[in-house]
């Protein structure tokens, strides 16, 4: 008892030194009562007032690595800024990301170091988990899927019939698939990254649903293809079956010797990969102290992208990401972009109380870069307790998602414009991977996009009144409808271009922003604990279904459900009868095998 009392305390006493604290310490502090008697004020403000103030603006705009970031349209003022850096300065942020690139188990669930850092750092550095240098494994592995990615591109791996490889599925599901898919689609139109990767295809198969591999599969050859497995834990229920898909997939068409040569495997558990059926020669490994949300600077992202565009592309995109995480460390709170973009989410989402915020790039290769930024920032800061488990007394975490614009401008603004308020985070390149200029338009098509990339935060900021509207001749029943309030809040950030070097700087930027958010709030942004209860009812439903299935259809009388989850699985039962294994159509759906389906775009 006395021993369980003094590692208890000790315990609580590390956690103090890291400068974590109680959420009711934090809530209760000068420095957020501050903050939520000023929230209060700042409602008397508007935004067309406050952006006449060009001394506001400037103090509200920050550069650094190339990156122009506006805060202007926020719903704040220079002493809002003021006051939340107070705020960071109380939870000791700059301690924290000291103590993250010092290797501390800050995810202390899991008693974990967080250090996707290391995974672009330079060769020389030093990174150390539990005083153990991390970076010299790092370039192991980076230099290992080098060596391969050079040898699968220039033909030199072969196939099981003799033909080299042009086409790379890769498997995996969540942070094992959403980054890589994001930074693939990113890449994919620059000219540089597309002229690596001309004659070669990359496709992603993530969901377990069948359709998902009849898109993926549909239309690719066997013998010019390999499968990539992405998992990090190399257990995951949708990827594992995927990955039996494909490898039965492969066998079916050149036997069962061409695993060797037509899967390879990313993974942490290197154990569980041999057991699969790969050899660990064909596996890039990676440690526990990458988070699968943060893990596309990992092999998880390396591999694929390298086999596709090309080490050096990927390197270039590894160094964007460098570039933005040695600011993060270094750069002084006021000038620091991701803790700037941290303490603005936080202002929002937990004093102003706006639980969503819209991620709206004005560039479709960012196509992809929402469902990212989903998970990241949702699975990272989607907590109920502090780090030391006493229930927040405030909300921590936003709602994430988004579209390119143009595109969301013809759907769901609507509902930014005239209907709840939503922070919204505009993204755009100043010079594009692409342009189009008709010799008889005026403006490129390039222009026409950034246009409204200016227009959008303007007509939120500012709206239009019923003076306006009365004043162009506004029928007296329209002026309701068509009055936009105004003094919704927005960020611009303006990127240079969106090379791979740049592309990695985003990405950092936001990896950052939500780890930023995270210290503020006082929770574990490294651990995502609230996936675990689906799993686990879900390993009961399919032992369920099996004996319902043996018993002709019957549910169990004792299976335990309650009503509405029993009458929906009767139903199911009725309705659907998969055909039996080794019925002779091996369960591979028939596009598989004939080509007819292809995945859309990417
Ligand atoms: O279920 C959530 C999760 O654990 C994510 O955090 C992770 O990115 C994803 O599943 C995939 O996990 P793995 O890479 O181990 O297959």
């Amino acid at each position: 008892m006395a021993a369980a009392i003094s590692a208890l305390a000790a315990k609580v006493n590390e956690v103090l030194e890291l400068g974590q604290h109680p959420s009711t310490l934090v809530s209760s502090s000068p420095e957020w009562k501050a903050l939520e008697a000023h929230a209060k004020s700042i409602q008397s403000t508007h935004l067309k007032d406050l952006l006449q103030d060009e001394a506001r603006t400037q103090a509200l705009t920050r550069e650094a690595e190339g990156l122009y970031l506006d805060l202007a349209r926020q719903n704040a003022t220079p002493e809002t800024l003021e006051l939340l850096l107070k705020l960071a300065a109380k939870v000791d942020v700059q301690g924290k990301i000291a103590a993250m690139y010092r290797g501390e188990h800050i995810n202390t669930t899991e008693d974990r170091a967080v250090l996707h850092v290391a995974l672009r750092a330079a060769r020389d550095q030093v990174i150390e988990d539990k005083g153990v240098n991390v970076v010299p494994e790092v370039y192991e592995v980076l230099d290992k899927i080098k060596t391969f990615s050079e040898k699968v591109r220039s033909g030199e791996w072969k196939g099981a019939t003799g033909k080299p490889i042009d086409t790379v599925v890769s498997i995996g599901i969540g942070g094992s698939a959403l980054g890589p898919l994001f930074v693939h689609t990113a890449l994919a139109t620059d000219p540089g990254a597309q002229a690596a990767a001309a004659g070669r295809k990359l496709v992603f198969l993530a969901n377990v649903d069948p359709m998902d591999a009849v898109r993926s599969l549909g239309g690719l050859d066997p013998e010019t293809t390999l499968a990539v497995v992405v998992s990090k834990t190399f257990t995951t229920a949708e990827t594992m079956l995927n990955a039996r898909t494909v490898r039965a997939w492969l066998v079916a068409a050149l036997g069962p010797d061409a695993v060797a040569k037509h899967m390879v495997a990313v993974s942490t558990n290197l154990k569980a990969v041999s057991a699969f059926g790969i050899d660990t020669q064909n596996a890039f490994g990676f440690w526990d102290w990458v988070g699968g949300r943060y893990s596309v600077s990992s092999a998880v992202g390396v591999v694929p992208l390298s086999l596709q565009y090309g080490f050096e592309v990927v390197r270039a995109f590894l160094d964007g990401m460098h570039a933005v995480d040695e600011h993060f460390r270094s750069a002084a709170p006021a000038a620091n972009l991701p803790l700037l973009l941290g303490l603005f989410n936080v202002w929002n989402a937990t004093f102003l109380g706006h639980s969503t915020t819209a991620i709206l790039p004005y560039q479709q290769a960012l196509q992809h870069f929402a469902p990212h930024v989903q998970q990241l920032s949702m699975e990272s800061n989607g907590k109920g307790v502090a780090l030391d488990g006493t229930r927040l007394d405030y909300g921590a975490g936003e709602i994430d998602f988004g579209e390119p614009g143009t595109n969301g401008q013809h759907s769901f603004y609507q509902l930014i414009h005239q209907g709840r308020v939503i922070p919204a985070e505009f993204i755009a390149v100043a010079a594009p991977q692409r342009d189009v200029y008709l010799d008889a338009e005026k403006t490129s098509s390039h222009e026409e996009l950034i246009c409204n990339f200016f227009a959008q935060p303007d007509a939120l900021a500012v709206g239009k009144d019923a003076e306006a509207l009365r004043a162009e001749g506004v029928p007296e029943p329209l002026i309701p409808h068509k009055t936009f309030t105004g003094n919704r809040p927005s960020l611009s950030l303006l990127l240079p271009d969106l090379t791979p070097f740049t592309l990695g700087k985003l990405l950092a930027l936001y990896e950052h922003r939500v780890a930023a958010s995270g210290f503020v709030w006082g929770i574990n942004s490294f651990d995502q604990w609230g996936v675990e209860l689906g799993k686990a009812l879900a390993n009961k439903v399919r032992a369920t279904i099996h004996d319902a299935r043996a018993a002709d259809g019957a549910l169990p009388n004792a299976a335990g459900y309650n009503s509405s989850t029993k009458a929906l699985l009767e139903r199911f039962l009725t309705q659907y009868k998969p055909q039996a294994p080794g019925s002779g159509a091996n369960n591979l759906p028939e596009p598989l095998r004939a080509g007819a389906a292809t995945q859309a775009s990417l």
